[in-house]
């Protein structure tokens, strides 16, 4: 008779037939900031806060000493620096390049990421430049955001990023993102392209820290329909084949099947983004009392690396850390 359990009998097989396993070095932890001086709590996630920059360098250099190997950086632009065309982005004196330079320094050994994407910049809201036609339907402008991405893709570069992450989902970005690095000598920067972006309700609690939600109109003609699973491979063969050099899917728990399916499709490091909303639930339901909020983070993060993810970005990252070494 064929007995599984025993595999399982002692805590000291369990160990050597495990699969998968977590560390720090795992995960990518996001972090957002301000011009401001005061830090302030987040109210859509609990737990999270946006930091000034004084406070945004210690904070990272807090989950650098506990083994975390990088940060992305989400900035929250004052309402009165978004123009329609997001000229911001790619200012060099900007919020987003100081804060590069200031990492940086403080951190050298930090592997610093980047958001490329304008709707932390632009007054419409959107990823991308906003067209209206004459009835007032709006139309987000592929190519001509595409030069912008780029301009702002080498600002971040020039302050020092390592890697520049494309977050948009315009078409051909990253070949373009490519050459523009290349051509003023920033051969060294890596493309983490979000390759498979679901057009998600996950995303809310985020956008409510950066004050970031599209004013107009939904981001369904950019990021891939939730339905979908095929297009996700179109996505990730076509960033491969652009360029990049690590892809990602996002929201994670919610999209397993989609990461293991470009796992299978490609040789490129997977990353995966545990969003804002995955993290909101995870931390109200262990609020209830009902779930044990460590037990139920370490397991939605072991899914995501079963599933076929290198790197998991993820809120809980600085906790993660601390359970792991309990
Ligand atoms: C913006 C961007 C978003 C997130 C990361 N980059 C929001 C969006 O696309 O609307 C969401 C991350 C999260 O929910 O944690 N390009």
């Amino acid at each position: 008779m064929h007995r599984p359990r025993r595999n399982r009998r002692t805590p000291a097989i369990r160990s050597m037939i495990r699969e998968t396993s977590l560390a720090p070095a795992d995960f990518i932890l996001p972090l957002f900031f301000h011009e401001e001086e005061e830090d302030v709590a987040i109210a859509s996630m609990p737990g999270v806060t946006r930091w000034s920059l004084e406070s945004l360098v210690k904070e990272a250099g807090e989950a650098h000493a506990l083994g975390i190997p990088a940060v992305v950086l989400f900035p929250k632009i004052d309402e009165a620096l978004k123009t329609p065309a997001a000229e911001e982005a790619s200012n060099i004196e900007g919020l987003v390049p100081r804060a590069i330079r200031r990492l940086k320094a403080a951190h050298p050994t930090l592997c610093v990421i980047t958001d490329v994407a304008l709707d932390p910049y632009n007054s419409d809201g959107h990823d991308g430049i906003v067209q209206r036609d004459e009835s007032g339907e709006l139309s987000i402008l592929n190519d001509e955001t595409v030069w912008v991405l780029c301009e702002q893709a080498l600002c971040h570069a020039r302050a020092g990023a390592d890697i520049v992450a494309p977050s948009d989902m315009m078409d051909g970005r990253v070949e373009a993102i490519r050459e523009a690095l290349d051509d003023e000598g920033f051969i060294q920067v890596s493309i983490l392209s979000y390759a498979a972006k679901y057009a998600s309700a996950f995303y809310g609690p985020f956008r409510g820290a950066l004050d970031s939600a599209p004013k107009d109109g939904d981001k369904k003609t950019y990021q891939m329909d939730p339905a979908n699973s095929r297009e996700a491979i179109r996505e990730a063969r076509l960033d491969d084949a652009e360029g990049a050099d690590m892809l990602m899917v996002k929201p994670a728990g919610p999209y397993l099947d989609v990461i293991a399916k470009i796992r299978a499709e490609t040789t490129l490091p997977i990353a995966a983004y545990q969003v804002s909303g995955e993290y909101l639930m995870l931390k109200n339901a262990a609020t209830s009392g009902w779930l044990d909020e460590k037990a139920i983070v370490l397991e939605s993060l072991i899914a995501i690396k079963r599933a076929g993810a290198d790197m998991i970005l993820t809120y809980f990252a600085k906790q993660a850390c601390g359970w792991l070494k309990e």
